[in-house]
């Protein structure tokens, strides 16, 4: 049996390799040893893919699926994962309650047509086909679109569908694979929602809440760098000194204010906004909900006339509930935003978004979000896996779950 680095040297000497066209059908494409993967000696690339072909729990519907993938041709590219995070809305799109659903196909030989898993995450280029212009091997890459599955240890897309990464220096495959969705989505609903003073920065407020999801971390951080006081409201944890620590993490990430949802829901909270906005001097002039239910009711309530609220999830499951006064009295509008339809309309504006958190976090002054690391090895095993995506969902987690690709080529 021929080892790895045997074939890659013999590959690389363009010895006796024959043509993948002429290679006869009964012949492997790949094989395994001991749980090892092996590249083929044809080109092909075993990958494993977490799919799923109905719709329900994770842990109940995601199941690995093993396959090849072939050397890439013309425009094609193969890719290896390098990093791809467990969102909130991965699991909805699993559980079928989500407005996209990927279409359930064969292109990677189940036995019944499925979807792979997974919206974001970053890439490695491992060979590129003829036709390919502007990607080598090596480069990392993000998905151009969500819904093309990225809950796996290798593809193969054409090269329109990826984003190059410009450069990667000092960047971690995780700052790259989490950039497209949480960031891009507080970026834009800061900048796109509200008609800021600019000549009045430091005297403007946003107020949110989810505080602590990855969205609301991203908001923090762009409120620090463009000027924006945050209010910002987290869900109370098991002891006061777990919810005084979470406050205190949010400060050092850049938040002015930090309060629970509890203390929001009181009485005199009123009174707590109108001092630290110094008696209503600083405006609160955008709400970022993510909740929904009283909680959003009550963000809504803290907003100077004629401000915005954006509703972009929907946490509690509850429906956002208006009193009439706050849209005849003051004018608020509401709204909603939605990343993935954004995308698909403004692809040069969602590439120019990313770039400009990418040298954020290039200059330190954009952080990682706190992770949950699941490693995925070549040996993980289909269960495991999906135990990991059905935790995405549960709330009071200590970091989003992200799985890491440790299987090599
Ligand atoms: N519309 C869009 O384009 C778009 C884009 C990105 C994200 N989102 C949405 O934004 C939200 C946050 O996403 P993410 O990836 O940033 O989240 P994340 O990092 O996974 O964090 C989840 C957040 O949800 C909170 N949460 C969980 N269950 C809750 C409940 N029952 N009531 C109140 N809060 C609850 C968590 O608070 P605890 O720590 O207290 O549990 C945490 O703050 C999700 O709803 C997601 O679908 C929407």
């Amino acid at each position: 049996m021929l080892s790895r680095s045997t074939l890659r040297a013999a590959k690389s000497t363009q010895s006796i390799l024959p043509r993948i066209s002429t290679r006869p059908q009964c012949l492997p494409t790949s094989y395994t040893t001991n749980g090892r993967r092996y590249v083929s000696m044809y080109g092909y690339t075993q990958a494993k893919a977490l799919v799923y072909s109905k719709y329900g729990e994770p842990k109940d519907v995601l199941s690995l699926h093993k396959h090849s993938i072939s050397a890439p041709h013309g425009t094609q590219v193969n890719l290896r994962l390098l990093t791809a995070p467990m969102n909130p809305a991965d699991v909805n799109q699993i559980q079928g309650v989500y407005p996209s659903k990927p279409p359930f196909q064969s292109t990677l030989g189940t036995t019944v047509p499925s979807a792979v898993g997974g919206n974001e995450g970053a890439f490695e280029v491992l060979s590129t086909g003829a036709g390919v212009k502007n990607l080598t091997k090596g480069d990392w890459v993000i998905m151009k679109k969500t819904g093309q599955g990225t809950w796996r240890t290798h593809a193969q897309l054409d090269e329109s569908q990826l984003i190059r990464i410009e450069n990667k220096d000092n960047l971690t495959p995780l700052q790259i694979g989490t950039v497209s969705v949480n960031p891009v989505t507080a970026y834009r609903m800061i900048r796109d929602f509200c008609n800021w003073d600019w000549m009045r920065a430091g005297e403007e407020w946003l107020i949110q809440n989810g505080a602590n999801s990855g969205v609301g971390r991203a908001a923090i951080q762009f409120g620090r760098e463009w000027g924006i006081k945050t209010l910002n409201v987290v869900r109370q944890r098991g002891t006061p000194e777990e919810t005084e620590a979470l406050k205190a993490e949010l400060k050092e990430l850049g938040a002015t204010a930090v309060v629970t949802e509890e203390e929001m829901l009181q009485g005199n909270f009123r009174d707590y906004v109108h001092e630290v906005t110094r008696q209503g001097r600083e405006p609160i002039r955008l709400a970022l909900n993510c909740v929904g239910g009283k909680n959003a009711t009550a963000l809504a309530k803290t907003l100077a006339p004629d401000s915005h609220m954006v509703t972009y999830g929907a946490m509690s499951k509850q429906p956002v509930a208006l009193p009439s006064g706050l849209l005849i009295f003051k004018n608020l509008s509401f709204d909603g935003f939605w990343v993935s339809k954004w995308g698909d309309k403004n692809p040069e504006l969602k590439e120019n978004t990313i770039k400009d958190v990418l040298e954020l976090t290039r200059s330190g002054k954009f952080h990682d979000i706190p992770v949950d690391n699941v490693e995925w090895s070549w040996d993980s095993e289909g269960p495991a896996l999906a135990e990991s995506v059905q935790g995405t969902l549960g709330g009071y987690r200590s970091g989003k779950g992200v799985f890491t690709f440790t299987g090599g080529d």
